[in-house]
């Protein structure tokens, strides 16, 4: 390792190359998730130089995670070495609704964090539930669109929403979980988060691991019942922001209880189900919660334009001992964010102090619009260099990442026993639900499918629930029949 500073990223993280693009073999084809290689050319074609597009309405704080266990077998990541403090900012927004919209309507909610740690930003950017409605990126602005708004009246549309549901079957677990109680949460305070994907941890000593979040909430789970989210949403549309602001105002702090399951990599070719394929969760009795720390919110924003509006939170934003796993959702992520803050807020937005990393940057990045920091006139603007500019850590290749080789396909074959669409819906209705709650959900989903018009949707409706649960079936077709 040379004595000049390393080169980082934009978020000031070590990248492992100047030099090389990361490939598929010496000769193959350069990776998609290949971040600094993908920053660095978009941010050359940006040099001479809107509303999220979801999860446009939200709100957020700033706050620390404490690091109270020992989990350093598993990962070197600074953040989470044992004690480790480190200041965190909190984002939390539902999906579908635009800026104005009620905070209770019935929708998964953000949950993303940006750590500012010493090694460069690390972003978590998950929601609050464990798993997703497709398991590949290519889906995404289909399902997105499908629960938005038609484009001649731009209206919302319940035959839109249940087309692309039942026709994309692998929607079927997050569905039960949204139409359960979990998708109306009192508060952001009393909601889990989820990291949902899976991730990559590695340790001081090159060892790898698979690895899933959980931040499970420390108010307790409590959620809203559907006449209550319809009444609030007239009555304050703003109801969780406020619910947050002020929580924090009065000093009760929200907090989450961290914890972490940790699969050792070799267990992912054999396991019953996809470990990376984000409509399932690792049942707890095979992955048990190991427990990590705390994130406390302490600090609301003092300017919310820019400390949250502005806020850019990026899956690509990985630290060393922390990477992304074959989980080709979580591919897609690493690639879309950085793109839509460029769009959105601008070329140079991990500049912005909300956004811009406590560590140091020695990013190789210049000029572009509404850039306001530079780096001395003496440091060269290229790399390689024989004047004493930044360069890449070559200990870092190999760090992370894992073996891939083979046709360029597209497909969703996998090669585990348990891979089918509903196996885990059904679990949840039949183990996880108590009889209360189930009467809740068929309650829920028949009100929301009362509002489908065409019959044919309906029969396919009945079908994917039967599918799920053949009692739960037959019980939200008997409900549905009954208010048509
Ligand atoms: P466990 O019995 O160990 O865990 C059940 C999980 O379900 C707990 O995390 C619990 O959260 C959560 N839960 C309880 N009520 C609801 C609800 N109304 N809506 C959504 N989640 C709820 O079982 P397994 O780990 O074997 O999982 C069984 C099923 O539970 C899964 O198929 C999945 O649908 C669901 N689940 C599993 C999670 C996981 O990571 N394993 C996470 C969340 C849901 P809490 O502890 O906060 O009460
Ligand atoms: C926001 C893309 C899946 C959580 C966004 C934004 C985009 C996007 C473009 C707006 C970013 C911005 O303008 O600031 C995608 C794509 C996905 C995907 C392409 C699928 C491949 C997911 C999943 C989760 C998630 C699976 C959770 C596990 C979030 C959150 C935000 C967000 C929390 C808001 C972040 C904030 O508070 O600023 N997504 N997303 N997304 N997404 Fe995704």
């Amino acid at each position: 390792m040379s004595s000049n500073p390393p080169t980082t990223t934009n978020a000031g993280a070590p990248v492992a190359s100047d030099a090389h693009s990361m490939t598929v073999g010496a000769d193959g084809p350069i990776v998609l998730h290949d971040h600094y290689l993908v920053e660095k050319l978009a941010q050359f074609n940006r040099e001479r130089v809107p509303e999220r597009v979801v999860h446009a309405k939200g709100g957020g704080a700033f706050g620390v995670l404490e690091v109270t266990e020992d989990v350093s077998q598993y990962t070197k990541a600074a953040l989470f070495q044992p004690g480790a403090r480190t200041e965190a900012l909190a984002r939390f927004s539902t999906v579908a609704g635009e800026q104005g919209s009620p905070d209770t309507w019935r929708d998964p909610r953000g949950f993303a964090l940006k750590f500012y740690t010493s090694e460069g930003n690390y972003d978590l950017v998950g929601n609050n539930t464990p798993v997703f409605f497709i398991r590949d990126t290519i889906k995404f602005p289909d399902f997105i669109r499908s629960q938005k708004r038609l484009p001649g009246s731009n209206l919302r549309d319940h035959d839109m929403q249940w087309d692309f549901w039942t026709l994309s079957p692998e929607s079927a677990h997050q569905v039960t979980w949204l139409m359960g109680d979990r998708g109306l949460p009192r508060t952001w305070r009393h909601q889990n988060g989820y990291g949902s994907h899976t991730y990559q941890w590695i340790n001081a000593a090159g060892e790898r691991f698979w690895v899933k979040y959980h931040f499970k909430t420390d108010q307790g789970i409590e959620y809203l019942t559907g006449d209550e989210a319809d009444r609030l949403a007239g009555e304050d549309a703003d109801f969780h922001l406020r619910d947050l602001y002020d929580s924090i105002e009065r000093g009760e702090h929200p907090s989450w209880t961290l914890y972490v399951q940790v699969m050792p990599y070799a267990d992912a070719a054999e396991y019953r189900f996809n470990p990376f394929d984000l409509t399932k969760i690792w049942p707890h009795s095979d992955y048990p919660l190991i427990k990590v720390g705390t994130l406390r919110l302490d600090r609301n924003p003092e300017n919310y334009f820019a400390q949250i509006e502005q806020a850019a939170f990026e899956p690509s934003n990985f630290v060393p001992g922390i990477a992304a796993s074959p989980d080709k959702m979580l591919l897609g992520r690493v690639f879309s964010y950085a793109d839509a803050h460029r769009y959105r807020v601008g070329t140079n937005y991990a500049q912005l102090p909300v956004n811009a990393p406590k560590a140091e940057t020695n990013s190789y990045a210049k000029d572009g619009a509404m850039r306001y920091s530079w780096a001395s006139p003496d440091r060269p603007v290229y790399a390689p260099n024989s004047v004493g500019g930044p360069a890449a850590d070559p200990s870092l290749v190999g760090d992370a990442g894992w073996e891939s080789d083979g046709e360029l396909v597209r497909t969703a074959a996998t090669l585990h026993a348990e891979d089918d669409d509903f196996g885990q819906a059904g679990t949840m209705v039949r183990e996880v639900l108590d009889d209360a709650a189930r009467d809740r959900l068929v309650a829920n989903i028949a009100g929301h499918v009362s509002k489908v018009t065409r019959d044919d949707l309906l029969q396919r409706v009945y079908e994917y629930w039967r599918n799920v649960d053949e009692t739960l079936g037959k019980r939200v077709q008997e409900a549905v029949e009954a208010m048509r």
